[in-house]
């Protein structure tokens, strides 16, 4: 049996100089792994559950190794728990507080096991949680979003495409678009449970183990749907990171468009919206300033995210089969990117909780650049009979005289359009309200006042 005597590590015997102060502390993973506490306790007590049913440890052992369990959780949370860095990880000082709780019989705590499949079920454990806390979060940002656009289906600004004003389009529409990206990013952290649902518990170091383990057992007690199907891969897969760190990567991109677009919005030259004083900071010199920190920080932090996913995929990179301590830096990876996450899908929330449309320069704006005109061109095919070709160089030169009047298109007389397309009479003009303009744009995923009312109802029942 394994003694371990305190402030011996398990492998003392036969590594007998301790190493040195510089790697213990490089070689140590407690800092980051120490959050993995509840997941390590819960997989042991899975892990010896299994072993006591199959005839492997007595019912005694079973038990007290239990009990000290507990205990040591209990310790953790009400942070009592010595934690010391010379074993290594969470697992090793775990194990060695139990050997203190109830002595020798903490050793058979390690049959069938090793730290390699133990770490990986801690860690998929851990994300499964995470997951759903990102998806919780998403609802709450995705409320916040309807809730605007539930109060501005008639504000009317102006879509733009290369930053130049392009067609009207309604503000709780552009809104929306947002409300997908993050149901998007939703599956996507959904659609990765069906690889962590695979439970590696009981392919021990990488070969399996000669004990006659139930793995169907742990498999249920921890929530998994099924073990893994080669101890090789098993301990050698970190596609559930990749999968992790991609998702945190695209849902932090969509944060950082949203978050540039309200930067843009935000500025003098636009001024679409008004920040709220909530959300924006000052400047040492200049007294007037208000600016859109914390939406910049957003912008920011994705770049911070896409470092994490790259950092993983270099790790995995050629690297062999099986465990190797390169895979160590997995967790600080991934509880970065999840803390980053995390804090960010709050700020946003914020800072939308925290602006407010400016709506009459929005409807100013939406005036601008000619956006009715591709409503014109659809017009004269409509009540015409022209193809859209020739509608479109119509339009395109009725655009050039109103450029060189120096007038909107509303402000066009009739007598003017009637030079390029003598046969329109006055029905003709509609085509220049804006609201006209959104409206008439009911196909499926449109604009429209109609669409969106709808899509806004169907959105509420998603969950
Ligand atoms: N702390 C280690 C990690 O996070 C646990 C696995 C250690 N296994 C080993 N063979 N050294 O990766």
């Amino acid at each position: 049996m394994v003694k371990n005597k305190n402030n011996q590590t398990v492998w003392k015997t036969r590594i007998n100089k301790e190493s040195s102060a510089l790697f213990q502390r490089v070689g140590s993973s407690l800092e980051i792994d120490k959050n993995l506490y509840k997941q390590d306790i819960q997989g042991s007590i899975a892990h010896v559950e299994m072993l006591f049913r199959q005839k492997i440890i007595s019912f005694k052992v079973k038990n007290k190794i239990i009990y000290g369990l507990n205990k040591i959780e209990n310790e953790i949370k009400k942070k009592k728990f010595i934690f010391d860095k010379k074993y290594e990880d969470i697992h090793m000082n775990i194990e060695k507080r139990l050997f203190e709780i109830i002595g020798d019989d903490a050793g058979y705590i390690h049959i069938a096991r090793s730290r390699n499949d133990q770490v990986i079920t801690d860690f998929k454990l851990w994300i499964i949680s995470a997951n759903k806390e990102i998806d919780k979060k998403l609802d709450n940002l995705i409320e916040t979003i309807l809730k605007i656009a539930q109060k501005n289906i008639k504000t009317i600004m102006p879509g733009f495409t290369h930053l130049k004003n392009a067609q009207p389009v309604s503000f709780a529409h552009y809104m929306l678009a947002y409300v997908e990206m993050f149901i998007r990013d939703k599956s996507r952290f959904r659609d990765n449970l069906k690889n962590l649902y695979e439970n590696p518990l009981g392919v021990a170091a990488l070969v399996g183990t000669s004990f006659n383990i139930d793995r169907n057992f742990t498999t249920k007690k921890l929530g998994f749907k099924k073990p893994t199907n080669n101890s090789i891969d098993t301990v050698s897969d970190r596609d559930f990171v990749l999968d992790f760190l991609f998702s945190t990567s695209v849902c932090s991109l969509h944060i950082s468009r949203i978050a540039e677009e309200l930067i843009i919005w935000n500025s003098d030259g636009f001024g679409l919206i008004n920040l709220s004083d909530r959300v924006v900071t000052g400047s040492s010199i200049m007294p007037q300033k208000k600016n859109p920190d914390l939406l910049e920080y957003l912008r920011g932090k994705s770049g911070n995210s896409f470092g994490n996913l790259f950092s993983m995929l270099t790790i995995l990179k050629g690297l062999p089969l099986s465990y190797f301590k390169d895979l160590q830096d997995d967790k600080e990876i991934v509880l970065k990117s999840n803390y980053n996450l995390n804090n960010c899908i709050s700020i946003l929330n914020e800072v939308l909780n925290n602006f407010s449309p400016n709506k009459k320069k929005m409807l100013a704006l939406a005036q601008e650049g000619y956006t009715t005109a591709t409503d014109l061109a659809d017009y004269l095919v409509r009540n015409h009979g022209m193809s859209f070709r020739t509608s479109y160089k119509i339009t395109a030169s009725i655009v050039n005289l109103a450029e060189k009047k120096r007038k909107k298109l509303h402000q066009l007389d009739l007598a003017d359009i009637k030079k390029m397309v003598p046969m329109v009479t006055s029905d003709v003009l509609k085509v220049f309200d804006l609201n006209y303009s959104i409206n008439s744009k009911k196909s499926f995923g449109g604009t429209s006042f109609v669409n969106i009312k709808k899509m806004i109802t169907k959105y509420k029942k998603i969950k």
